[in-house]
């Protein structure tokens, strides 16, 4: 499937790709309008590297390239690097995006290297751990950008809503409000001018991109797309998250606690 349209008014870098492509290597909401939504608020600048973390099948990396001229490490568990490579060249953009395989606990850069990280429906898997961001921060130069796009809620409920139940999971504890995502990030004390907010009126974006998908035969999540349309704005939503590497801060308080099994073997 290529050459398929599907333009958004609000969305218009990401509208000129071939939703086609997009719907073909399909992870979940629209990465191109999550990324384009999360960069207004990002100041990338032509030459900076930058960290696409949780990069999936690569495609906000290819974007982030194209679109903004900067270097890109493309980092994911699950999908392979060989894989995002084969992507990357026909997106006609290997001298500056660079796949690799990473885990999140355990990531292959020095100190320091990058001007600015982004995450894509990504960083909800691991970043709600009080403890990753003093692990996860000093990889970013002081004064790098930060910034994530997750599924999110618009208001914090204890016990799920009744319309959500027969669709609820327990990995979704993982959303969270704007509110919760600026109080988890600050209290970490690694970033400073930290601004989260919440996708006005997201669910019609995620239901819109589900339905295409469904339609084009790519990929998708009826049950997730029923609970969606179901709720209507209720309480799902996206929750984008933006700050600034603080210069100075302590770092890696807990690296003793997160580093992977092959470190805790006996000596
Ligand atoms: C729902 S997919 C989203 C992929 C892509 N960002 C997108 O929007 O299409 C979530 C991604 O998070 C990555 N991920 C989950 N847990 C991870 C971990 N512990 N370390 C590194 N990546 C992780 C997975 O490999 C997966 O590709």
């Amino acid at each position: 499937m290529t050459g398929v349209e599907l333009p958004h008014p609000a969305y218009p870098r990401a509208s000129s790709y071939d939703a086609g492509w997009v719907a073909a290597n399909n992870m979940g909401p629209h990465p191109l309008w999550l990324a384009e939504w999360l960069c207004e608020a990002m100041a990338l600048q032509p030459g900076m590297r930058v960290l696409d973390f949780g990069c999936g099948t690569a495609l906000t990396s290819v974007f982030l390239a194209r679109e903004f001229g900067v270097q890109v490490w493309a980092a994911d568990l699950w999908i392979a690097p060989t894989e995002n490579l084969a992507r990357i060249e026909a997106a006609g953009v290997a001298d500056r995006v660079f796949p690799l395989r990473a885990e999140a606990h355990a990531l292959p850069f020095a100190h320091g290297f990058f001007d600015a990280a982004i995450s894509i429906d990504a960083y909800h898997y691991f970043g709600t751990d009080d403890l990753y961001l003093s692990y996860f921060a000093p990889f970013l130069r002081p004064g790098a950008r930060f910034g994530i796009a997750v599924p999110g809620l618009v208001n914090a409920f204890e016990s799920v809503p009744a319309h959500l139940e027969p669709y609820w999971e327990p990995d979704f504890w993982t959303f969270h409000t704007a509110a919760w995502w600026q109080r988890h990030l600050e209290r970490s004390g690694q970033l400073t001018a930290v601004h989260a907010d919440d996708l006005d009126r997201g669910w019609e974006d995620w239901a819109r991109w589900l339905e295409f998908c469904a339609t084009h035969g790519a990929r998708t999540s009826e049950r997730e797309l029923e609970m969606v349309r179901t709720d209507a704005s209720r309480n799902l939503t996206f929750v984008r998250c933006t700050a600034t590497r603080r210069p100075g801060a302590a770092g890696v308080v807990a690296e003793h606690r997160l580093r992977g099994p092959q470190d805790h073997a006996p000596r």
